[in-house]
């Protein structure tokens, strides 16, 4: 057997953890709104036509935040079709996805869905088609109390009180080819500048992040980040990373290590955020907000990714999430909160039909997809700070790593409550692995609650027919023993581990 172990200590602590972390993202395209968040005459539907059971999912799923209105999407969206009486909108083309807006929802509907969901809202500006005036505008139409042109329009809409709407996104994956109105390093960064000044100045303590590369694997990576930093430093206080994770050739242990790629792609982006912060001598610190992330390539090309004939809520990236992509998911929660210093943000792409832990048929159920198990586990129990670990491990060679962990893991210590959670992810695909945790300095534990998820197939998946193939059980082989935990791991599986003081 496998043997590794943690040392962890009170003490040594990497940072608080930031809870926006735990994000998740709604775009208007495929089933994600229309079918998904928002289905008026659904049986579950509440008299804003919100699906009930997405909400009860959502809330089971726990993300703090969410953001919206796109992606792709927000690059030819003008936000004043979607605000007002619903029979005045206009039904509008969605270049981005080959689909037919009919803009039923929108900045308002996503307000009031936030509040049933108990989340706190990430908004978007458009960047593509438009600029700094129409920003400028929406912030004004969201967030102004009262006696201007849009605070104005906004009450004539029936919201007297402005929204809260902290953070927001300068557009939304300016680098890409595939962007309505892409740009240039150079332009983005001037646009991004110019945008963040006059939505700072219509309203205060704004958290504003400027478009990173949408992957780590673009031609331009590093050279946009720097360049665009390089003009927006001042205005901004994160930069985005858009990390998809693929395993177009089913070979598990390579799969594995696109977790070890997104540790790279972190050092890589803070070391460039650093390197803008020293040419000027300054202390700013950049921190980084990966608003999207998930596994996504199997429904990525032909009509799952554009709809033909301009439909109106297609069927679009509707991947069908299997074990194997939900030890992904859980080791790339692990190695964001381990960055915890300056990962201050993460919104799994996206939250509902469209790469989603949650699906629905319109008209039916909505269950959860695998992926939906380690998320939940995560955002339930990752509260407070996280400890910086030492690991002692085994280590395996796969894709371009020579000797990648075994063992993933990452320990969350919340002072306030004592309570202190090990998320454990053994990625040998045969051998059993024999763990002990040393929780120095934190006193006699006690374990309140201990999960696993496993499964002998990679491929197990969970649908509307059989919801529980793929879900987390009790774990049985754990002890704990002063401050030390011990516990067995299945072979490639998922552990957590909830201790408090004895
Ligand atoms: O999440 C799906 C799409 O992926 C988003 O619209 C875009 O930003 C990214 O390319």
């Amino acid at each position: 057997m496998l043997k590794s172990r943690i040392i962890a200590d009170k003490d040594f602590v990497t940072a608080p953890l930031d809870r926006h972390i735990f994000g998740t993202f709604v775009e208007h395209m495929g089933r994600c709104v229309y079918g998904g968040i928002y289905e008026p005459g659904h049986p579950t539907a509440d008299a804003s036509g919100f699906r009930g059971d997405v909400l009860a999912l959502t809330r089971e799923l726990g993300p703090t935040i969410v953001r919206y209105p796109g992606g792709n999407f927000l690059s030819g969206y003008d936000w004043e079709d979607g605000v007002g009486p619903k029979d005045e909108r206009p039904v509008r083309l969605d270049l981005a996805w080959g689909s037919t807006e009919t803009n039923q929802f929108g900045t308002n509907e996503f307000m009031d869905w936030v509040k049933a969901a108990g989340v706190e809202p990430m908004f978007a500006v458009n960047l593509g088609t438009r600029g700094p005036a129409e920003a400028q505008n929406f912030v004004e139409y969201c967030t102004h109390p009262g006696g201007t042109k849009y605070s104005e329009l906004r009450k004539s809409h029936g919201y007297v009180e402005p929204h809260d709407i902290k953070f927001w996104c300068l557009g939304n994956e300016m680098d890409g080819p595939w962007q309505t109105c892409g740009k240039t390093a150079q332009e983005y960064g001037r646009i991004a500048t110019e945008t963040a000044k006059v939505m700072r100045w219509t309203k205060e303590g704004l958290s504003l992040a400027a478009c990173g590369s949408s992957a780590r694997t673009m031609p331009t990576y590093g050279a946009w980040e720097y360049e665009v930093l390089d003009q927006c430093f001042e205005q901004v206080d994160f930069i985005s990373l858009h990390q998809y994770f693929e395993n177009d050739e089913n070979e598990i242990d390579r799969f594995f290590t696109v977790i070890d790629d997104l540790e790279s792609f972190i050092v890589e982006v803070v070391a460039i955020a650093d390197a803008v912060a020293a040419k000027r001598r300054s202390a700013k610190r950049i921190m980084l907000s990966i608003d999207e992330w998930n596994v996504w390539y199997r429904a990525r090309s032909g009509e799952q990714l554009r709809g033909v004939g301009w439909p109106q809520a297609p069927s679009l990236l509707e991947e069908i999430y299997n074990f194997e992509d939900a030890l992904i998911v859980g080791g790339a929660l692990i190695v964001m909160m381990n960055n915890a210093d300056r990962v201050k943000a993460a919104c799994i792409a996206q939250l509902v039909n469209v790469i989603g832990p949650i699906m629905t048929e319109t008209g039916g159920p909505a269950w959860r997809q695998t992926i939906f198990h380690p998320f939940a586990h995560a955002s339930r129990y990752g509260h407070g700070e996280v400890l910086r670990l030492n690991i002692d491990t085994g280590s395996f060679k796969a894709g371009n790593h020579d000797a990648a962990p075994l063992l993933l893991a990452t320990a969350v210590h919340d002072p306030e409550t004592g309570r202190a959670t090990v998320f454990a992810l053994n990625r040998s695909t045969d051998q059993e692995m024999e763990l002990t945790a040393e929780l120095r300095g934190l006193g006699d534990r006690r374990l309140v609650e201990a999960h696993e998820l496993h499964h002998h197939d990679f491929k197990a998946i969970n649908s509307k027919d059989d919801e529980h193939q793929v879900s987390p059980v009790r774990h049985e082989r754990v002890a704990v023993d002063g401050e030390a935990l011990t516990a067995t791991l299945k072979p490639h599986s998922w552990n957590v581990f909830v201790t408090e003081r004895a």
